[in-house]
């Protein structure tokens, strides 16, 4: 199953791509900070790194299988808020989660700190593929490719 959160669609595409990779079945997680913008939305994002609680989810699964992928957006330098209230609200201890992680510039340390707050919630940290994005929306066969091309060379 892939789960995933996005805001303005990137990470949407991304997941995507992923799912006509793996043929698994997409979810969504809406956030209700997705209805604020401006300045509130600035404050509530870096809020929401800031503490281990994220910011809510409000179509949280009951359970989640023995695999996942969890796709997001990095917000000032941590997983975005609703992928650590996603972490930290279901029962994933034991699960094999893998990261996709979509940032103007992800960094190496983007992929530490997300390891961490795998580690801390009790699953078992599964590859992290990290996504450079820029401000137009990525196109989806591109990204297939460019998947592709970084899930191989992480098996
Ligand atoms: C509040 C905020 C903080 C961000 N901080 C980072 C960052 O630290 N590093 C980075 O690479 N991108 C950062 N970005 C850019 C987003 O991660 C990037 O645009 C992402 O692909 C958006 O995904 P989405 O369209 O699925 O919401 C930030 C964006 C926002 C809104």
């Amino acid at each position: 199953m892939i789960f995933y959160y996005t805001r303005t669609r990137k990470t949407q595409v991304a997941a995507q791509a992923l799912h006509e990779i793996t043929g698994l079945d997409l979810y969504g997680l809406d956030a209700d900070i997705n209805n604020d913008t401006g300045l509130r939305f600035a404050f509530r994002a870096i809020k929401s790194v800031i503490s281990a609680k994220g910011c809510p989810v409000g179509n949280m699964p009951k359970a989640v299988p023995g695999e996942i992928y969890l796709c997001g957006p990095i917000w000032a330098g941590e997983m975005a808020g609703p992928l650590k209230y996603f972490i930290r609200n279901v029962d994933v201890s034991g699960t094999k989660v893998h990261l996709l992680l979509t940032g103007r510039q992800p960094s190496e340390q983007n992929r530490e700190r997300a390891v961490k707050v795998l580690t801390q919630a009790g699953c078992q940290p599964g590859n992290i593929y990290l996504i450079a994005t820029t401000g137009e929306l990525p196109e989806q066969d591109l990204l297939v490719e460019q998947l592709r091309t970084i899930m191989e060379a992480a098996d």
